[in-house]
């Protein structure tokens, strides 16, 4: 369990949220840490968005939370440069994922140490990989005449919605559920599954700092 000790190793482990759209999940995250009870062994330091006008920004202004905006006008290489140094510059041990639709670089995951997670909203690995986001992984479920389906939190790697499944949650999909309505479901199960399974991770980085890196 995470303590209050103050050594270095049980210090709230300082996370970077990467999103490209409403932040919904980023918010579940920030707001979940600050609850005195659920005493966070994580604090969010850090917001990534990929566009001045994401969603995701307010809750860096909402929160205080220094942002980073990469636009895509910003060449690739001067992204990754940015990024490391935001990281760098923030003491960011660790990247939660929610919604970042741009390829995260090997050096950006090299700096985190591989404690890197993302959100996935369906039963990986089961409607994952390239062009499953948003809708299309719903409309997919629905399609597939799938009777559940769910939120999946994974381990990042190279290769998309690949890396280790760390927890999932599972919602029914009803006869009358639209792409949309699948989606409120499995969103709502998100934003508790997320925080909750981020503690868990980082409650077991403090208690195993010897573990092997996540890859
Ligand atoms: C979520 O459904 C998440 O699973 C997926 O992208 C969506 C992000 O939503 N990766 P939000 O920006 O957190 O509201």
């Amino acid at each position: 369990m995470h303590t209050n000790d103050q050594s270095t190793d049980t210090l709230p482990k300082r996370i970077a949220v990467f999103g490209s759209g409403g932040g919904s999940n980023a918010r579940a995250l920030v707001e979940w840490s600050i609850v005195p009870a659920n005493n966070a062994p994580y604090t969010i330091g850090l917001v990534v968005a990929t566009s001045a006008t994401a969603g995701i920004t307010s809750v860096a202004a909402d929160y205080g939370i220094p942002l980073l905006v990469l636009e895509r006008s910003i060449p690739a290489d001067e992204q990754t440069r940015l990024l490391l140094e935001a990281l760098a510059d923030h003491g960011i041990d660790m990247v939660a994922l929610a919604g970042y639709l741009r390829r995260v670089e090997t050096a950006v995951i090299d700096a985190v140490h591989g404690h890197i997670l993302n959100i996935h909203p369906s039963l990986l690995p089961k409607y994952g990989g390239q062009g499953m986001y948003g809708a299309a992984v719903h409309q997919a479920v629905i399609n597939g005449g799938d009777r559940e389906s769910g939120a999946t939190v994974h381990i990042v790697n190279a290769r998309y919605d690949e890396g280790r499944i760390l927890a999932q949650e599972r919602v029914a999909v009803d006869p009358g559920d639209s792409a949309v309505t699948l989606a409120a479901k499995v969103l709502d199960v998100e934003h508790q599954l997320y925080p909750r399974t981020i503690a868990n991770y980082v409650d077991h980085l403090v208690n195993h700092e010897s573990m092997p890196r996540p890859r």
